[in-house]
């Protein structure tokens, strides 16, 4: 079997191909085709119909090239279609034939396309594939949700913590804060993390952290939040890499059903572990000209940093209806929606602010605190908590560490 490759030899978040068939003319015009692809990246390996199913063989996409040899395409497909994992099956067919079209699908086939191949066509194709695969590695525990923005002050800290207040509202649900905003340590300063405690103690482990280890480093508020505080010396933040985070985030997806990181207003090798690993990434700003021009340049840089599957999701804060710079401003600036609202609300804020009381506390009916329950509702609908559920390790792990979290707060 021969392997031709990625295009840039990274195949982080990328599919490997086997492409199956006889004919050199048309297997070397689908090779060409998919070495010419960009997005998403793809491994591309070839073999002939009856050693495609060698043991392995494990692709994510089998294209069976329906040429002269019908029959032995049609075979290769049925056979595909039984192995386990089950890769998706795309038939490439050099006519448009009805009868042969339904052949191919009866055999198994997700996807038909036609030679030569058009790129279009391929790609979408592809991208369905490497959705169908994100969604599904994603789902394997809690959902991680980033808030950043640039240039500081947007509201980030706010929305973090009242989103993951807003979440555990929802009933049932574990919620854990990590404050990446690690020269600042806004977020846990607002829970009274335990400066004892923090991301710290993780980052000079050396190693992955474990339960026990991250059960030394949370503090459980009475809210029912595990918050994961900053270091308390801002010169000791430089100790937290992005080999802590990734660590961190994996095993905190483990144990809780939702993650809502601070990232702060600034980008480092640390937040873009964390919007790797996260299902969704807030960006933060203001109904300011200022905000949305700093908003373009964050758009495009995430953009260059090609992680797959994650696009940047715009929270309008501070928001006014009748403000001079309206919505519809921001959003032709930035080619892309609004995802959330969350409007200005000076007065809910400073009582919390004063009274150390959360705003849910202070104005439970307020549009306020109401639009931070529609936006984790919206993302509590999104996505199936149980059937993640379901993924995680035994139970009795996930009760003895929230246990003693819960013993000692
Ligand atoms: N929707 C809102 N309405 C009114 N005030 C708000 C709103 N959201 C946040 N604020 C206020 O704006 C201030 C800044 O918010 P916050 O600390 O969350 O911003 P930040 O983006 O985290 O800033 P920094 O870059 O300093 O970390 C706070 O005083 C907060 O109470
Ligand atoms: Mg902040």
């Amino acid at each position: 079997m021969e392997r031709s490759g990625s295009k840039d030899g990274g195949l982080r978040g990328g599919l490997s191909v086997l492409l199956v068939g006889g004919e050199k003319v048309q297997m070397d015009q689908a090779r060409e085709a998919l070495s010419a692809l960009s997005e998403p990246r793809v491994d591309v390996a070839e073999a002939a119909p009856a050693q495609a199913a060698a043991p392995g063989t494990n692709a994510d996409v089998v294209m069976v090239l329906c040429g002269a040899d019908e029959e032995a395409a049609l075979g290769c497909l049925r056979g595909q279609s039984e192995r386990t994992p089950r890769p998706a099956l795309f038939a490439l067919l050099s006519e448009q034939s009805q009868a042969l079209m339904r052949r191919v699908l009866r055999a198994g086939a997700d996807e038909m396309l036609f030679l030569p191949l058009v790129r279009g066509d391929l790609v979408r194709a592809l991208l369905k594939v490497s959705e169908a695969h994100r969604r599904s590695e994603r789902r394997t525990g809690g959902m991680i949700f980033s808030v950043a923005s640039m240039g500081g002050g947007a509201g980030v800290t706010t929305l973090c913590a009242n989103l993951g207040l807003a979440l555990l509202r929802g009933g049932g649900v574990r919620v854990a804060l990590v404050d990446l905003d690690l020269q600042q340590g806004g977020l846990g300063n607002l829970f009274g993390a335990d400066p004892e405690r923090g991301i710290l103690g993780l980052a000079r482990l050396g190693r992955k952290p474990d339960s026990i280890s991250l059960e030394a480093a949370l503090t459980k508020h009475a809210s029912g939040l595990y918050v994961l505080g900053a270091p308390v010396r801002i010169e000791d933040s430089e100790e937290v890499s992005d080999t802590t985070v990734s660590g961190l985030l994996d095993l905190l997806r483990q144990l809780f059903d939702h993650v809502v990181i601070d990232c702060g207003a600034h980008v480092d090798e640390n937040s873009v572990a964390a919007w790797e690993r996260s299902q969704e990434l807030f960006y933060v700003l203001e109904q300011s000209v200022v905000a949305a021009h700093r908003a373009v340049r964050f758009l495009e840089f995430f953009r260059r940093l090609g992680i797959d599957g994650i696009e940047p999701r715009l929270v309008l804060n501070r928001y006014q209806p009748k403000h001079p710079i309206a919505e519809a401003q921001i959003v032709s600036m930035l080619g892309s929606p609004v995802y959330a609202r969350i409007p200005r609300d000076e007065q809910v804020m400073e009582k919390s602010a004063a009274t150390a009381q959360t705003a849910s506390q202070v104005a439970p009916n307020s549009a306020l605190v109401r639009a931070y329950e529609k936006l984790a509702r919206r993302l509590s609908a999104s996505q199936e908590v149980t059937a993640k559920a379901e993924t995680r390790p035994g139970l009795g792990f996930v009760t003895r560490l929230l246990g003693s979290l819960g013993a000692r707060a």
